[in-house]
């Protein structure tokens, strides 16, 4: 059996790896670390610095002596399509065409300049069609990503979508619950990535370009504060906060940030709720850095209406303690999401 990826997850914020080695008793976990790179380093999903981010990502590589080289990738944000389709049932040999050509009317980009891909959903979606997602990704944004690695001396096998990264980890560490519709979110630093899934199955997707990065410029323009100073109180708020003081207006922007937050995350699941018949959605589940901020699990809950958990990828995956700062890995598990769905994957593996 071939070994499983690594999974590296290129965030503007930071550089994420995770490898786990697949057994008969399930998932070990292998390695895992976070290495932050310099702000502008990516600018709505496309590689600016491209040095930086390679001494981040040989940075991690190095000082967890992490000798595998086949790693698979993330793009997310507004270079990437995704949709759901019907199609009238036909022969596969016949769908990569139809396909081609579903693409000119859904995709606003030409066609030279994406990376097309599709998976069936379903055979038979109950009004005599089949359920096709469409996927296309802009192949600068592939391309720079897939360079990113191989400067880092690594071998990039899989590019995934984070939507799907997220969709994938949450399948192996909780399991869908059958026949209910679940929201998955994982809020970065940039960009924030909503999957609504159900039985497995990608029902609605959408990539929002907000995220924690929100929280510390409100918190720099309202207290008149450096970025180091507003990351700083941000992070040193929560439960996990180092103890140091946090101005009492700290509390005060996080809880209006979060509320623009919810109501965005309240609007595309509306949106899906109301172009989906019969659809419900009663929990969602939150990954990404973001997920830390108290304020936000609160104001979806009461915005959307919806249970709200943080996502611990790492539920279902032996940790030998005495191998990992157990600590540091149970407060940064949520961070973890994409890059435990990244590694899941396998050479060859598509979709
Ligand atoms: N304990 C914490 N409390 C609040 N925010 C936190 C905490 N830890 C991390 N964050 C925030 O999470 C964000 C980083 O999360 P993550 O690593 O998921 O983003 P990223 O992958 O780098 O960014 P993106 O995917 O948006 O490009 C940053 O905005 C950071 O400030
Ligand atoms: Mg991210």
């Amino acid at each position: 059996m071939a070994k499983n990826c690594i999974g590296l997850d290129i965030g503007s914020s930071s550089i994420k790896i995770v490898q786990v080695k697949e057994g008969k008793k399930g998932l070990t976990l292998l390695n895992f670390g976070i290495e932050p790179i310099p702000p502008q380093a990516i600018v709505d999903g496309a590689v600016m610095n491209q040095s930086a981010i390679v001494d981040a990502i040989r940075a991690v590589v190095t000082r967890l002596h992490v000798r595998q080289k086949d790693v698979a990738l993330a793009v997310a944000g507004h270079s990437i399509i995704i949709k759901k389709i019907p199609i009238p049932p036909m022969p596969a040999d016949q769908l990569d065409e139809q396909i081609s050509w579903e693409a000119d009317h859904h995709v606003p980009f030409d066609k030279e300049d994406v990376e097309l891909d599709y998976e069936v959903l379903r055979e038979d979606n109950g009004q005599g069609n089949m359920d096709v997602l469409l996927v296309a990704a802009k192949k600068d944004m592939v391309h720079d990503y897939a360079a990113v690695a191989r400067e880092a001396q690594l071998n990039p096998l899989v590019v995934d979508i984070a939507a799907f990264a997220i969709q994938n980890a949450f399948e192996k560490s909780y399991g869908f619950p059958a026949g209910q519709a679940i929201a998955l979110v994982n809020l970065g630093a940039s960009i924030s990535t909503l999957n609504i899934v159900q039985d497995g199955i990608t029902m609605f997707t959408r990539d929002v370009t907000i995220g924690g990065n929100a929280f510390t410029e409100e918190i720099q323009k309202q207290l008149h504060v450096g970025y180091e100073e507003a990351e700083a109180y941000k992070v040193g708020s929560g439960a996990l906060g180092g103890g140091d003081v946090v101005p009492q207006e700290v509390g005060r922007v996080l809880a209006q940030v979060s509320d623009l937050i919810a109501g965005e995350l309240q609007r595309s699941i509306d949106f899906f709720l109301a172009t989906t018949a019969g659809a419900e959605v009663e929990r969602l589940y939150l990954g990404g850095g973001t997920a830390q901020v108290p304020q936000l699990r609160q104001a979806i809950e009461r915005r959307a209406h919806l249970d709200v958990e943080v996502l611990d990828p790492f539920r279902n995956v032996f940790v030998d303690e005495s191998r990992f700062d157990m600590p540091y890995l149970r407060a940064h598990s949520p961070i973890a999401t994409v890059a435990f769905g990244l590694a899941l994957r396998r050479p060859g593996d598509n979709l």
